[in-house]
C-alpha cells in the first residue's frame, strides 16, 4: 500500500471531457506559483514518463481497441507510477500538487458507464492506489456544449470524446452524484460561465482550504 506524506496539498480537477479543467489547472497553479508556492502541475493518464507512455495506448485508437477490464488495468498501472514517481515525491517535499483528473475519472469513466465493473474499480483502488485528493473540483457544465469545446481542440487525443454526447451526459451525472457523496471532499464549481469567474472561485476555495489546514 502507498503512503501519502503529512506534507504537501494534492489537488484534483475532474469533469466531463472539455469543461474546461486543464485551463483551470493552469491558472490555479500560475496563481499559486506567483504567490511563491512550490507547484506541480500533473495530469492523469500520464505526468510520469512510464505513466505517459501508458497514456499513449489508452487516448488514441478505436473506441473498442481495449476490453473494459484490460482499461481499467492501464489506468491503474498509469496512478501507480505517477504516483511512485511525480506526485508522492512531490507532496513529501510540501509542494502543491496539482492533478487534471485522478482516480474519480476512473469511477466515473470506467465504473458509472458501465455499472457493474464499479466493485472491480474500487477494489482496485484499494489494492495499488488508496489515496485520495485533499480536495477536487468538479467543472460541471453540459455536456454538448463541453463537447463542442472538446473537440474544437482536434489534438488527436479523442478516443473518449468519440463516444459522443450521451456517453458524456452519463459521465456528468456519474461525476454530479460522486460529489454528493464525498462532499467534504468535492466542490462542485459552475464551468459554463467565463474563465476569470470560475479562476476567481476556484482559488478562493484553495486559500480558504489552506486557511483551514495551517
Ligand atoms: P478539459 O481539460 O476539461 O478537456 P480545456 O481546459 O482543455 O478542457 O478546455 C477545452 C476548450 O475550451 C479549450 O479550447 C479552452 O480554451 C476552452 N475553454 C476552457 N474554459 C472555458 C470557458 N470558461 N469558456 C469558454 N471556453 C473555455
Ligand atoms: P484528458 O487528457 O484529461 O482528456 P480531456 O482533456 O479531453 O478531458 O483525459 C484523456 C481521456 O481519458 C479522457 O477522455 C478521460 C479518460 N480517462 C478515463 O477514462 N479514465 C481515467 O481514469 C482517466 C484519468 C481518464
Amino acid at each position: 500500500m502507498l503512503q501519502r506524506p503529512q506534507t504537501g496539498i494534492f489537488l484534483t480537477f475532474e469533469g466531463i471531457d472539455g469543461s474546461g479543467k486543464s485551463t483551470q489547472a493552469r491558472a490555479l497553479a500560475a496563481s499559486l506559483q506567483a504567490g511563491g508556492q512550490d507547484v506541480v502541475l500533473t495530469r492523469e493518464p500520464g505526468g510520469s514518463t512510464g505513466a505517459e507512455a501508458i497514456r499513449a495506448l489508452l487516448v488514441a485508437g478505436d473506441a473498442d481497441r481495449w476490453s473494459p477490464e484490460t482499461e481499467i488495468l492501464l489506468f491503474n498501472a498509469a496512478r501507480r507510477d505517477h504516483l511512485e514517481k511525480t506526485v508522492l515525491p512531490a507532496l513529501a517535499r510540501g509542494a502543491v500538487v496539482i492533478c487534471d483528473r485522478f482516480a474519480d475519472s476512473t469511477r466515473v469513466y470506467q465504473g458509472a458507464a458501465r455499472a457493474s465493473l464499479r466493485p472491480l474499480v474500487d477494489q482496485l483502488h484499494d489494492m495499488v492506489i488508496g489515496i485520495e485528493p485533499d480536495l477536487t473540483f468538479l467543472i460541471d457544465m453540459d455536456a454538448r456544449a463541453a463537447l463542442a469545446r472538446g473537440l474544437a481542440r482536434q489534438t488527436g487525443e479523442d478516443r473518449f470524446e468519440d463516444m459522443g454526447a450521451g456517453f458524456q451526459e452519463t459521465l456528468r451525472t456519474g461525476f454530479l452524484d460522486l460529489a454528493r457523496m464525498a462532499p467534504a471532499r468535492v466542490q462542485v464549481i459552475d464551468g459554463a460561465r467565463d474563465m476569470a469567474a470560475i479562476s476567481a472561485d476556484v482559488l478562493a476555495a484553495t486559500r480558504a482550504f489552506m486557511v483551514a489546514r495551517a
